[in-house]
């Protein structure tokens, strides 16, 4: 009799643990599915923002300088030349947010080039210093994985600059035989990123650690976070093979 209670409970404990690794699986798969889809929807937004308003403002940037240019002095010019400088400004802001939207620099030249470039608007904004000496080229590497690791640096540099209260960040990426390894070190505040594998505790809310170890997750990589009150580092490693 309790042979058979043992066994009911047995086969009861693996039905619900198969429907819960079934129902993991299938929120994985949205999750891959919604990272894919927002990626799709930001390079079709870039273009358009860069094709459609881009060119449509430098033509009236254009325009204006040739009404200027007629003006002829009729007190109009100093008018002209504030819409000139409310275009450019717009013009400035438009290609901001097309590269923060699907930077040409990770389609046309690659992973370093795009860290590196955002490294230096970055700084611009901020006053933060980052380090890329350690940020080298990478070869053998999917064009999606590598959009997830340009994803996860921007995270972490936004975190760096939201959380942290740091001055000083440091990114490598570095390729081995096997491995393509990114890491962004911070010099803040730190915070409790211990409490739970998942960092699900870090998360608060907030969904930049989550999102991150999504897509690493789609890539079968590793994602590891190391905080004290020396700062923080962000550690992912992909397997080449991982495509
Ligand atoms: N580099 C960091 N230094 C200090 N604290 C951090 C750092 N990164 C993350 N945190 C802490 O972990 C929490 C979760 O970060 P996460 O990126 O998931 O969310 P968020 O930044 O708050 O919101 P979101 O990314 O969705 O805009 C943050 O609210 C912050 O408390
Ligand atoms: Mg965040």
């Amino acid at each position: 009799m309790t042979i058979v209670i043992i066994g009911v409970i047995y086969s009861s404990v693996s039905r619900i643990r198969k429907q819960q690794n079934e129902k993991i699986k299938l929120l994985s798969n949205l999750s891959n599915e919604i990272i894919n889809a927002q990626e799709i929807e930001r390079k079709r937004l870039s273009r358009d923002l860069h094709d459609e308003v881009g060119q449509i403002l430098t033509a009236l940037s254009l325009s204006l300088e040739l009404m200027k240019k007629n003006s002829n002095g009729n007190g109009m010019a100093e008018g002209l030349d504030e819409c000139k400088s409310l275009v450019k400004q717009t013009i400035t802001e438009v290609r901001r947010v097309t590269q923060d939207l699907r930077p040409i620099m990770l389609d046309d030249f690659g992973l370093k080039t795009a860290i590196i470039d955002h490294a230096k608007r970055f700084e611009r904004r901020t006053d933060i210093e980052i380090n890329c000496e350690n940020v080298n080229d990478i070869t053998s590497i999917h064009p999606d994985a590598q959009t997830a690791l340009y994803r996860i640096f921007i995270e972490s540099l936004n975190n760096a600059y939201k959380h942290a209260n740091s001055h000083f960040i440091k990114v490598t990426l570095e390729e081995s035989e096997a491995k393509i390894k990114l890491a962004i070190h911070d010099d803040g505040i730190g915070f409790d990123s211990g409490l739970d594998k998942n960092y699900t505790k870090a998360g608060k809310g907030g969904l930049g650690i989550l999102g991150m170890q999504e897509r690493i997750k789609m890539f079968k990589g590793d994602f590891h976070i190391v905080s004290s009150s020396e700062g923080t580092s962000i550690m992912v490693e992909l397997p080449k093979t991982g495509d």
